[in-house]
């Protein structure tokens, strides 16, 4: 019954939500991403296709799929090639750019019962709290999970049920302007936040005479899903534990309060103010127009500015994200999977899609044309992969991976990751930590005693 008026709350938030969202985007795209990408190299053909049309061919389903970067023009290529191949309809609708928003969306669909979705990507820490609503696909894909990450499968294993397949993964990176480091006489990337901010204000400086727009550092500081993942790289990486450890709110210490104090101390200094209300999108925007010297981002962001015609293609490097004074560098883990609603009217040409975006063709063309994380190790090691995706060498791909607290909150996941974003952007907009992070503490508190 709780769960149910958490989702209903859910949806009702996420109506707003998406419309602040949407309005946002719009703002910051400057422009629109490259549908070239996934242009150039064809989508896999669907095997056993004519065995899936004899079964299923005719009927017609509703994928919500990706909405940031390229993913959208991926999802259309790769349902069009699906339809032509089993004959089964598949209408792509994009989600809301950030995550929690489009858990909103999903959130009163399935409150709702609703059988106008057939597959949803659903973000890593979901699986948990859309369990009841998706169908078991052990029976049908069991086998084809075993060819992915035993970890992410296990995360997408809910009480012993195979709740959604996964479909790409997710970790925080560095992007830097190679030839401005060169340009400015350094012979590295940042091995240190404070490292970071150091040299973002000497490229800073520099770089304004001729470009007003030019910013040092850009990532996710807006207030959603986005933030709770960088927040979590700033605070793991400053050695100042995970914001829930062992089940404990661990968010309020001294070396979480002076890395969050760092990050505020640099909006309007090395990064730009409206910092605060950028997305990936956004990121990606600023970082491959030219006008930033560092971005943090996840891998996506590689293949556009590597794509023909990118103002920094052959111009940038990726690495390991800096860390605190006394931690190591982490990367937040990401990812996204494929789930089948139990509403869907048609379950069976619902799975074989999910069959075909898992499988490992598919995953080496996104890793190609989206420069997406392979979920199957084959495909990760693959020598076409790597080349097209340097972040998976073992130097960035090795880094010490740090997971949201989504298994201590379960349904109550996104409610405490709000609270979690929402104070994170007061600090960055201009409260001192030491005001924000107590307040934040007996929110999460409040939320797992509620549990
Ligand atoms: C990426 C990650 C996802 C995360 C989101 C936050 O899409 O894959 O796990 O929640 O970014 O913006």
């Amino acid at each position: 019954m709780k769960h149910r008026r958490l989702l209903v709350l859910a949806g009702v938030v996420g109506v707003i939500a998406l419309i602040v969202s949407l309005s946002v985007a719009a703002a910051g795209s400057k422009r629109a991403a490259q549908p070239q990408v996934a242009a150039t190299i064809g989508a896999p053909k669907v095997p056993n296709a004519a065995a899936i049309k004899k079964k299923y061919g005719g009927q017609k389903i509703t994928f919500v799929g990706d909405s940031v970067g390229n993913g959208h023009v991926r999802d259309a290529a790769l349902a069009k090639r699906f339809t032509h191949d089993t004959g089964i309809q598949v209408t792509v609708e994009p989600h809301s750019a950030a995550s929690d928003q489009a858990y909103s969306q999903l959130a009163r669909a399935f409150s709702e019962k609703s059988s106008s979705i057939d597959v949803a990507m659903i973000d890593v820490v979901w699986p948990g709290a859309f369990a009841p609503y998706l169908v078991n696909l052990k029976p049908k894909l069991g086998k084809q999970s075993k060819l992915h990450l035993a970890s992410i499968v296990a995360n997408d294993t809910i009480n012993g049920k195979l709740v959604a397949m996964p479909w790409f993964g997710d970790y925080g990176i560095l992007y830097y302007r190679k030839d401005l480091l060169k340009k400015y006489h350094y012979s590295a990337p940042p091995k240190t936040w404070a490292d970071l901010f150091t040299m973002a204000k000497k490229i800073q400086t520099g770089e304004r005479s001729s470009n007003p727009n030019f910013a040092g550092f850009v990532f996710q500081g807006n207030a959603y899903e986005g933030l709770t993942c960088n927040a979590l790289e700033w605070i793991a990486s400053a050695g100042g534990g995970h914001i829930i450890d062992n089940g404990k709110v661990t968010i309020d210490n001294a070396k979480a309060r002076k890395i969050l104090d760092a990050f505020r101390a640099q909006i309007g200094k090395v990064t730009p103010t409206g910092v605060t209300t950028y997305q990936e999108d956004q990121t990606e925007h600023a970082f491959d127009n030219g006008d930033a010297a560092f971005a943090r981002n996840w891998p996506y962001q590689y293949g556009i500015g590597a794509t023909a015609g990118s103002k920094v293609k052959g111009k940038f490097g990726v690495t390991v994200l800096p860390h605190g004074a006394s931690g190591k560098p982490v990367g937040t883990v990401g990812g996204w999977q494929l789930a089948v609603s139990k509403f869907s009217k048609h379950p069976g040409a619902a799975i074989e899609f999910v069959r075909y975006m898992t499988s490992p063709p598919v995953e080496k063309f996104d890793a190609i044309t989206n420069s997406n994380v392979p979920t199957i190790v084959s495909v990760a090691k693959n020598k076409a992969v790597v080349k097209a995706n340097p972040y998976l060498k073992p130097a960035i791909a090795s880094v010490s991976r740090v997971t949201r607290p989504a298994k201590f909150l379960g349904t109550h996941y996104n409610e405490a990751s709000k609270v979690v974003y929402q104070g994170i952007n007061q600090i960055l907009t201009g409260s001192s930590s030491s005001q924000v992070l107590p307040q934040i503490k007996s929110k999460l508190q409040q939320i797992l005693k509620s549990k």
